[in-house]
């Protein structure tokens, strides 16, 4: 990658004030992205780029936060001290991943407020994949190795994404996910490994989990009307069916190690292509889930609803502090 501080354009001098002044920030724009550098918030940026990001950055954020519920459903029924301190941690951790984006989602001028109302209104996406039910303990193992796997998949090449706070957001976002995949495969692995019904409770959640983790790196290509634009901007890298296929590639050889199998016998390696293939995944299915009418849609957002009303006295407890804290530093400096 090109070195990454390249003089700036301040979006005071260029922020469509005159013509002159977007063709220079057009200009500067257009050399970052071809030197594959990156942009900054005070930087000029076109305002379809703005909004892309914005698009994507909170869709991902709202992702990382509604993920928590499946996983948290199963904090006190997971069957040791040990299984709930670590899955409490994972869910922790999404909580986390969520704050990195909707940090970065504001930087382009959007605020959380306005994001979080968005998403309980039903007016923003999320992921797809956490509007399925988790039945079993084994889905603990089934999310984090499919459903952390896939995210890994799609996420390490935002670490490079063109936007600064995207792209570092997401390094620490993946090194966290990765954590995330390793203790879903080591619940499966204990799994297989243990009894007969044990063994077939983690390969009913492969089942279960195999398709939706695989309709997470969205639509097809030619179904795709972001992927274009978003890889000429330098944020998505590569196609969504291109990481569809290196996902696949990766879960042939660790489903193997796991004593299991995918639950599509059309998975081939295809010699001309050099990629991997998988059997015909359904789209339909897809597309009721983003229409909100997935097995879980409505359980999710109602949950996150009153997730939000019961979080309702710590935002006017921390505004409450904040504004005293201000008052104080105003008094001081007046003094
Ligand atoms: N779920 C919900 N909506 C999806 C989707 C999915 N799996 N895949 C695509 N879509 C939506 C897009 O948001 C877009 O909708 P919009 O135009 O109304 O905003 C539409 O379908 C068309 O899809 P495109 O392929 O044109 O959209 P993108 O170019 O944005 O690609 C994406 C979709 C690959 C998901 C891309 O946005 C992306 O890489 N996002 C960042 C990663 C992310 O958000 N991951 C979500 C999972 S988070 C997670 O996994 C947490 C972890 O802890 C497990």
């Amino acid at each position: 990658m090109a070195a990454q501080n390249l003089q700036s354009v301040p979006a005071e001098r260029t922020a469509g004030t005159s013509e002159t002044a977007d063709a220079e920030g057009q200009a500067h724009f257009d050399r970052i992205i071809a030197e594959d550098s990156r942009i900054e918030p005070r930087d000029w940026m076109p305002a379809a780029y703005r909004k892309t990001l914005l698009r994507q950055v909170s869709q991902h954020a709202h992702s990382e936060i509604i993920g928590m519920q499946p996983e948290a459903n199963w904090i006190s029924r997971a069957p040791s001290l040990k299984r709930k301190a670590i899955l409490m941690a994972k869910v922790q951790d999404e909580a986390g991943h969520g704050l990195y984006l909707y940090s970065a989602a504001e930087t382009l001028g959007q605020s959380r407020d306005k994001m979080m109302d968005d998403l309980i209104a039903g007016k923003a996406r999320y992921s797809s994949i956490f509007n399925y039910p988790a039945r079993t303990w084994a889905d603990m193992g089934a999310i984090g190795w499919l459903v952390d796997g896939a995210a890994i998949c799609n996420q390490v090449p935002l670490c490079r994404a063109s936007y600064g706070p995207y792209g570092r957001a997401m390094v620490r976002v993946c090194k966290e996910e990765s954590f995330h995949q390793r203790q879903g495969f080591e619940i499966l692995l204990e799994l297989s490994n243990g009894t007969p019904e044990q063994k077939q409770m983690a390969q009913d959640a492969v089942n279960r989990w195999y398709a939706p983790a695989l309709m997470m790196f969205g639509p097809p290509d030619d179904d795709s009307p972001n992927s274009k634009q978003s890889m000429a901007w330098n944020i998505k890298r590569f196609s969504n069916d291109e990481l569809r296929s290196r996902f696949v590639g990766m879960m042939v050889e660790q489903v193997r190690v796991l004593g299991l199998t995918l639950p599509d016998d059309q998975v081939r390696f295809n010699e001309d292509t050099r990629k991997w293939e998988h059997g015909p995944l359904d789209w339909h299915e897809f597309q009721e889930v983003l229409a909100g009418r997935g097995p879980c849609n409505a359980q999710r957002l109602e949950r996150r609803r009153a997730a939000h009303d019961d979080g309702a006295w710590v935002r006017e407890a921390a505004a409450a502090y904040a504004a005293k804290q201000s008052a104080k530093q105003q008094k001081e400096y007046a003094a």
